[in-house]
């Protein structure tokens, strides 16, 4: 990755910033976006750096979406500064966000059920080989370059021909992920790819977000899950009634905290509370926290080191029954 800089800003950046690990992608400045006179998000500091996982935690309604649709396009903020590479910018679609390497995996992502994983792999992007007018597709090399791709992200599919809808939704995401890579991404934005997800699909996406990351992508990991937060972020910002209630980086900041949070620690102690007067719970056994932990994706740079574990876990999730289908 380049250390010269193209922006407006980009001087002053680069003085402050020693290393090309430490100059923001992307980075929001007070950043806010109002619908009419719903203020959905407020003073919103944030900065996506190469080769880092930012965690975007909140509840339900904190801005979390309204957050990712500035960064990819489809929204435009009503206040404060949204900057790629230092220099100010206003995205009008989403075609702007991915022509600066800005890409966005949807937790529907937008593929077609029947058509085979590598046909999905390049779906709107076709290889062509031929001149005009009998140009046709490039199958051949549309396969073998989903093929290699995947297995550069540490991926192993039995067979690129079988229809993306048979895959688990845990795979889905994979392949949206590496689709990503592929086609150049440098900022990869993944709203909710755990929410819908089990334990172990949950924990073989995120050991592709931290492939992602070990490939040098800036990632932004929107989450509800503090555990999955805590596996792979490198800093985790919290936004709650769209402001940001917390923003810290690792080393600052516990799994412990992190949950107490995103849970509201009094909000959960009045739970308990409720729920000792309803009677029938035992509520000095409940645990303070959610005890759910995926399988180790470990936040070492491992990233794709226990690939060997992979396809295995892949194979027997295939035929579980798959609950992300068609979310939005
Ligand atoms: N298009 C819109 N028009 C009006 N209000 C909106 C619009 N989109 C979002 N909002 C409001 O903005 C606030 C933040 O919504 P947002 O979808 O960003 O939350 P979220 O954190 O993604 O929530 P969830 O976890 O439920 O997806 C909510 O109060 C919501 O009702
Ligand atoms: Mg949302």
């Amino acid at each position: 990755m380049t250390s010269k800089t193209t922006g407006t800003h980009g001087a002053v950046l680069e003085d402050t910033a020693p290393q090309d690990g430490d100059r923001p992608l992307v980075e929001l400045r007070g950043a806010g976006k109002a619908y009419g006179n719903i203020r959905a998000l407020h003073g919103v500091d944030l900065a996506v750096h190469p080769g880092r996982v930012t965690c975007v935690l909140g509840d339900n309604g904190a801005g979390k979406s309204t957050l990712i649709k500035i960064i990819s396009g489809l929204h435009q903020h009503t206040e404060g500064d949204f900057l790629v590479d230092g220099a100010p910018v206003r995205f009008t679609t989403p075609r702007d966000a991915l022509a600066r390497g800005i890409a966005t995996v949807y937790q529907d992502l937008a593929t077609v059920p029947l058509m085979p994983v590598w046909r999905n792999f390049f779906l709107g992007s076709e290889m062509t080989k031929g001149p005009w007018p009998v140009r046709r597709l490039d199958i051949a090399r549309m396969k073998k370059t989903a093929d290699e791709e995947l297995r550069n992200m540490g991926i192993v599919l039995d067979d690129l021909e079988q229809p993306i809808g048979t895959l688990s939704g845990g795979q889905r995401q994979c392949v949206a992920i590496a689709r990503a890579v592929h086609f150049g991404a440098r900022v990869l934005i993944l709203d909710e790819p755990t929410a819908a997800l089990g334990v172990k699909q949950s924990g073989v996406v995120l050991k592709y977000i931290a492939a992602a990351r070990e490939r040098g992508l800036g990632v932004i990991f929107i989450t509800h899950n503090p555990h999955h937060a805590y596996l792979v972020g490198d800093h985790f910002s919290v936004l709650r009634l769209g402001t940001l209630e917390l923003s810290a980086a690792r080393a600052d900041i516990t799994l412990e905290e992190l949950t107490n949070h995103m849970a509201g620690g009094a909000e959960l102690a009045a739970l308990k509370h409720e729920l000792a007067q309803v009677g029938g719970v035992d509520v000095a056994a409940l645990p303070d926290e959610q005890p759910e932990v995926p399988a180790p994706a470990t936040a070492a740079p491992a990233g794709v080191a226990s690939e060997a574990a992979a396809p295995a876990t892949a194979a027997s999730e295939a035929a579980a029954p798959d609950t992300a289908e068609g979310k939005a």
